[in-house]
Formats: structure tokens, C-alpha cells, sequence
């Protein structure tokens, strides 16, 4: 029939033009040229991104909670100015990658919807409590320090919005990461008290800390493709190796010990060899079981309630704007 026939011929055409987009998506990923919002790019590859800065997001504004902990009870006024400042960085990511999920085409409504409805994720790590002022320090050389080992490669990412986003935030990272160092560092040179408050901080961190890489290479389902886009760079394990080789000396400077008695130097390898994580506990809190899963999610639900009327007062004066200068601001 013709009507079916000509049907047949447009869907060729648009399948030639298709495999014509793919084969210059494929070339510019090959060739290391940085993929735009407005260039073609396959639907699972926007997939990707969209989850993956959306969890990114989210662990950075739920980051905020153990941290934001401790700002009222912080020691001095130095400390307190530090940890706010750090705090509100980590506001910032959430903002710089809600906007570079939003050139895909993904709102930031939407994204927080599926955050609340625990539709999407956010990193396990921040599911664990802050129970004393050394988790600041444990939490800003630990886990801002497997951070930052995380993104520096994600600065090299095939999408552009997110890879411009990533060199800023790993600059605020190691900034983080160094006041935690120094933190530990003071408490672990003061009191016997206080030493032992910071080798009990980094004792609890430790081992969530290597979990954060993810789930070993064998069992990661997402790393091959985002390794042939460029999206990922490096295996979670060889990242997770990158860390603890990174850490031992570190920790022995710091005067702290690493709570693994299978840690040791692999003459052979030239890399630390470090014992079994146990991946049920990191299941368990990805599942919604860890210690603060559900404190978490209340509080970022409630934050969400209590800043309506600021999105709404944002939104009205936008509107404002748009209907026309002087008379707007009459109105
Ligand atoms: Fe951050
Ligand atoms: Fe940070």
C-alpha cells in the first residue's frame, strides 16, 4: 500500500540519519571533544547522566545534615566559620549539578520528587551518624577525600555541562578535605581524650569510607558502558586502591590508625592490599536499613516544606520581571 510504503521510506531515512548521529557522537566521544546539551546523543547515554548527576545532586544536599550537626556546638569561632563555609559549598554542588541535569532536559522539581519519594539515591555514606566534633574531621579527610579521588576524573567526563561543573567542586573539595586533615590532626596531637575521640571518629568512617567507590568491578552493573562513553574513567576498584594507597601515609602523619589489620604494603604489586569490605552492611543501608536512612529523608522533606514560600517569592518576582520593567516593579 502506499501510505505503508512511504511510511517504510521515512522510517529508512530517519534511520540512515540516526546511524549518521551516532557514528559523529561515537567519533567526538573517541576523540575526546566534549559532548554539548544541544549535540545528538543516544537516549541511554542522557539516561546515564541524568541518574548519575541526579545522585550526585542529591548526596550533596543530603550531605549537608550530619555536618550541619555540629555548627551550633562547634569548639571556636574559627572552627564554626570552616564548617559553615563547607556546609554551604556543599549547597553549591547541588545547585551547579540540578543545573547541569536540567540542560538534559530533567527539571530540578522533579528531580527532588523522586529524591522524596526515595524513587532515586543518594550516596550511603551520609546514612551514618556524626556522634562526636571528630566526625567532622573524619568526614571532611575520608569522605571528602573519596570524593574528591571519585571526581577528579569525572572533570575529564564526555559531557560538557557536567565535566565544568566537576573542575569547580573538586577545587571546593580539596579544600574540605584539608580542614578535616587539619581538624583530625589538632585533636590527634592534643589530649589523650581527644586523640582518642578522633581514632574512634576514623575507627566508624573507615570502612564506609571504601564503600562509597561502589560495588566491586565484578558486580557493578553500570561501569563497562560508562566507560566506553567516558562518562567513568577508572574501575571502582582501581579508584578504591587509588584511595587506601593514598591514605596510609596519611594516617600514619596524622599519628591515627586505620582500623584494617590486613593492611599492608604489597612489595609486588606496589599498592597497599587491604582486607574484605563487608558489602551486606552496605546493601542493608542502600536498601533504606542504615542508622539515619529514614532522619535523613524526613528532615529533607521538611526543608523542602519549609522553603516553599521562598520558590514561591523567587517565582512571583521572576514573573514580574518578565511582564515589563517599571511597570512590574508598580505592580
Ligand atoms: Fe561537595
Ligand atoms: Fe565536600
Amino acid at each position: 500500500m502506499a501510505t505503508a510504503a512511504a511510511h517504510e521510506t521515512r522510517t529508512a531515512e530517519e534511520d540512515t540519519t540516526t546511524g549518521a548521529y551516532e557514528h559523529a557522537f561515537d567519533a567526538a566521544v573517541a576523540a575526546e571533544e566534549r559532548i554539548e546539551p544541544r549535540d545528538w546523543m543516544p537516549d541511554a547515554y542522557r539516561a546515564t547522566l541524568v541518574r548519575q548527576m541526579a545522585q550526585h545532586a542529591h548526596s550533596e544536599i543530603i550531605g549537608m545534615q550530619p555536618e550541619a550537626n555540629w555548627i551550633t556546638r562547634a569548639p571556636s569561632l574559627r572552627r564554626k566559620a570552616i564548617l559553615m563555609a563547607k556546609v554551604q559549598d556543599e549547597a553549591g554542588h547541588g545547585l551547579y549539578l540540578y543545573s547541569a541535569a536540567e540542560t538534559l532536559g530533567t527539571g530540578r522539581d522533579e528531580l527532588l520528587d523522586k529524591l522524596h519519594s526515595g524513587r532515586q539515591k543518594y550516596s550511603s555514606i551520609f546514612n551514618y551518624p556524626t556522634l562526636t566534633w571528630a566526625d567532622v574531621g573524619a568526614i571532611g579527610w575520608l569522605v571528602d577525600g573519596a570524593a574528591i579521588t571519585n571526581q577528579v576524573p569525572l572533570c575529564r567526563c564526555s559531557y560538557g555541562p557536567y565535566a565544568r561543573a566537576m573542575v569547580r567542586i573538586c577545587k571546593e573539595e580539596s579544600f574540605h578535605q584539608r580542614q578535616g586533615y587539619e581538624l583530625l590532626l589538632a585533636l590527634s596531637r592534643g589530649t589523650a581524650e581527644q586523640h582518642a575521640m578522633a581514632q574512634d571518629a576514623v575507627d566508624r568512617w573507615w570502612w564506609p569510607s571504601l564503600m562509597m567507590f561502589g560495588p566491586p568491578d565484578d558486580e557493578s552493573a553500570h561501569s563497562a558502558q560508562s566507560m566506553t562513553w567516558k562518562i567513568k574513567r577508572h574501575s571502582n576498584d582501581e579508584l578504591r586502591q587509588r584511595f587506601v594507597d593514598i591514605c596510609v601515609p596519611q594516617a600514619a602523619s596524622l599519628g591515627l590508625t586505620l582500623p584494617d589489620p590486613e593492611l599492608r604494603w604489597n612489595e609486588e604489586r606496589g599498592r597497599h592490599d587491604f582486607g574484605p569490605i563487608d558489602w551486606s552492611e552496605f546493601r542493608e543501608v542502600l536498601k533504606g536499613n542504615g542508622p539515619c536512612n529514614e532522619q535523613r529523608l524526613t528532615q529533607r522533606r521538611r526543608a523542602h516544606e519549609e522553603g516553599a514560600w521562598v520558590r514561591e517569592a523567587a517565582a512571583a518576582y521572576a514573573a514580574k520581571q518578565t511582564t515589563g520593567g517599571a511597570e512590574g516593579e508598580r505592580a
